[in-house]
């Protein structure tokens, strides 16, 4: 009986954390030509002569793919390693992606942060913001899960602050909001599928020795 081929998976993070990703991995020799079509809507691509299949998704489920199997190797932010917090192996830092976790606002909203008085917090990072200020802060927050242009929370006034991620700080400039407190920095990481990391482990320890010579 012909055995049946074994693939290596990676699930990508959607945009830009993929295409850096694709980058570093063409500079260890790993390639796809499949991806390279922008305009393409396929959303699993294989290389057939390094028996690896890649897939791109919303970042926060990549975490879930690698945890699951569905995708033995997974690239994608601490920041949302973080919030999901799902059983998997961080084995790279690939220095990447950085940004900053922060929690942001009005100037005015400082003070809100100084007493242990009851506030209002929106992000996209509820089990990280409760984290931070039930466990560090020993504040009180009702916090408010939204999916996306968080910064809109404050100024609306659905919250007081937001926590959320800063790259250039232009979205917050932009809305007259600043970084009022710094939760953590953020940067892309390598995640491994704990079975993959023993039944597969000679395949994924060459990827990360290759990916490891690239990025130091
Ligand atoms: C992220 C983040 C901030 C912004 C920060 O949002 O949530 O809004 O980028 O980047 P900056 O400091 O360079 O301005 P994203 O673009 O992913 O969109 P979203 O708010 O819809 O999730």
């Amino acid at each position: 009986m012909k055995e049946e081929k074994r693939y290596l998976t990676f699930a990508l993070g959607k945009g830009r954390l993929a295409e850096q990703t694709m980058e570093l991995l063409a500079g260890a020799g790993i390639t796809c030509e499949e991806m390279r079509d922008k305009h393409s809507r396929k959303l699993i691509f294989v290389n057939e002569a390094l028996g690896l299949k890649f897939f791109l998704s919303k970042n926060p489920d990549v975490p879930t793919y690698v945890e699951y199997g569905a995708a033995d190797i997974g690239v994608v932010g601490s920041d949302v390693l973080r919030e999901e917090n799902k059983r998997v192996y961080e084995v790279l830092d690939l220095g990447f992606g950085r940004c900053r976790m922060c929690v942001c606002g009005p100037e005015e909203a400082r003070e809100l942060l100084l007493h242990h008085e009851m506030i209002r917090v929106a992000s996209k990072y509820p089990n990280t913001a409760k984290d931070y200020f039930f466990n560090k802060k020993h504040q009180t927050v009702d916090i408010i899960k939204l999916n996306g242009s968080v910064e809109l929370g404050p100024i609306v006034k659905l919250s007081d602050v937001i926590v959320d991620i800063v790259e250039t700080g232009s979205t917050l400039r932009e809305n007259g909001l600043e970084v009022l407190e710094e939760i953590c920095p953020v940067s892309a990481r390598m995640i491994v599928n704990r079975v993959s990391m023993q039944m597969e482990a000679e395949r994924i320890r060459k990827i990360i020795g290759m990916v490891r010579e690239r990025i130091s």
